[in-house]
């Protein structure tokens, strides 16, 4: 056979070879081999270049160099179609009724949650919101509350002192006295925020917690107004079946004062969830309101105590460990 028929044979070979329907890569990965591998049909061509007249041979050469280059594109168009049609019929087997991939986007904390709700209450009644400092000085946490020097809450034992006259605030109504101090009145506000406290850890207790804090003072404000309000609120909170309980007690910033208990029907007893009364004229002077002119009431809600309540959590201790299994259920 002369060198060029061999030529156009291998050519028709491989054209239909290449093209053969249903080819797979691994069929045409054995092509390759055969056509353009090292030892391969093309490449003994070139071998048999020696066999032949030197003045043949540059054309010879040509025409081998461009069957190699023709086989080498086939080559690559089907290898590429292969490939798309791996990927076609890998889709066509994606099964869209399977579970999709859960991404854990994570929860708003119960505490965040009920602070939310709280707050959308008291602003829909006419209640502004503000923030006060977490580390203050014994006179706004203390003094100007009427607090006196040996009042046991001071003591070492409830106080986280920073320094002798420093301390982490014990509760939010030293934030009462910094609004006064800074605006006149009539004034309308919720304060919500953490506080400290020395104290032993158990089920309902913990070193830090959240209160809000209320404090309104206007001309000719009642007791019955401070009722009516917490009412309003807890039965919007927890519901209108909710019982409630109004209990005389004593702050020395209110006077008079009551706390209130929520009906716990988990445990069977009443849980206390505020303290509150009409603010103590004294208070009023310390910063330098006209307490003959100027009346006020005010509160402080435990909100780790009402988030319990709401939701059925049985330990505080919950609130601050991060655990998802908690978390989660929010
Ligand atoms: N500050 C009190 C506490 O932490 C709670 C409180 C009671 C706040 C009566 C008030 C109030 O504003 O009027 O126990």
């Amino acid at each position: 056979m002369s060198f060029e028929s061999e030529l156009k044979t291998i050519k028709s070979a491989f054209n239909s070879a290449f093209t053969s329907p249903g080819i797979t890569s691994d069929k045409l990965e054995l092509l390759r081999i055969q056509y353009l591998g090292r030892k391969g049909e093309i490449a003994s061509l070139f071998n048999k270049l020696v066999q032949i007249s030197d003045a043949e041979k540059p054309l010879l050469g040509k025409h081998i160099n461009e069957l190699k280059y023709e086989c080498q594109s086939l080559y690559d168009n089907v290898k590429k179609r292969i490939s798309a049609d791996i990927c076609y019929e890998e889709n066509k087997y994606v099964d869209y009724t399977l579970p999709g991939i859960p991404y854990n986007i994570g929860t708003s904390h119960p505490l965040e949650t009920i602070m939310d709700e709280i707050k959308s209450i008291f602003t829909s009644i006419g209640f502004s919101i503000a923030y006060g400092p977490e580390i203050d000085d014994e006179y706004h946490n203390f003094d100007a509350l009427n607090i006196p020097k040996h009042h046991p809450a001071r003591d070492m034992q409830d106080t986280f002192f920073i320094d002798k006259s420093t301390v982490l605030r014990t509760h939010t109504s030293n934030v009462q006295i910094h609004l006064m101090e800074i605006m006149e009145p009539p004034l309308k506000y919720i304060v919500p925020g953490r506080v400290y406290r020395n104290e032993a850890i158990s089920y309902k207790s913990y070193c830090l917690f959240h209160q809000i804090e209320g404090l309104y003072i206007n001309k000719n404000v009642t007791f019955s107004e401070l009722k009516g309000t917490l009412e309003y609120f807890i039965h919007s909170l927890f519901g209108r079946d909710t019982k409630i309980r109004f209990r005389p007690s004593y702050f020395p910033f209110t006077e008079p004062s009551a706390e209130v208990d929520l009906w716990d029907d988990e445990r069977n007893q009443w849980m206390e969830i505020l303290g509150c009364g009409m603010v103590d004229p004294k208070v009023l002077n310390n910063v330098g309101y006209n307490s003959d002119q100027w009346d006020g009431y005010a509160f402080g809600l435990g909100i780790e105590r009402m988030a319990m309540l709401k939701y059925k959590i049985n330990d505080i201790r919950l609130f601050y460990k991060n655990d998802l299994r908690f978390l989660e259920q929010f």
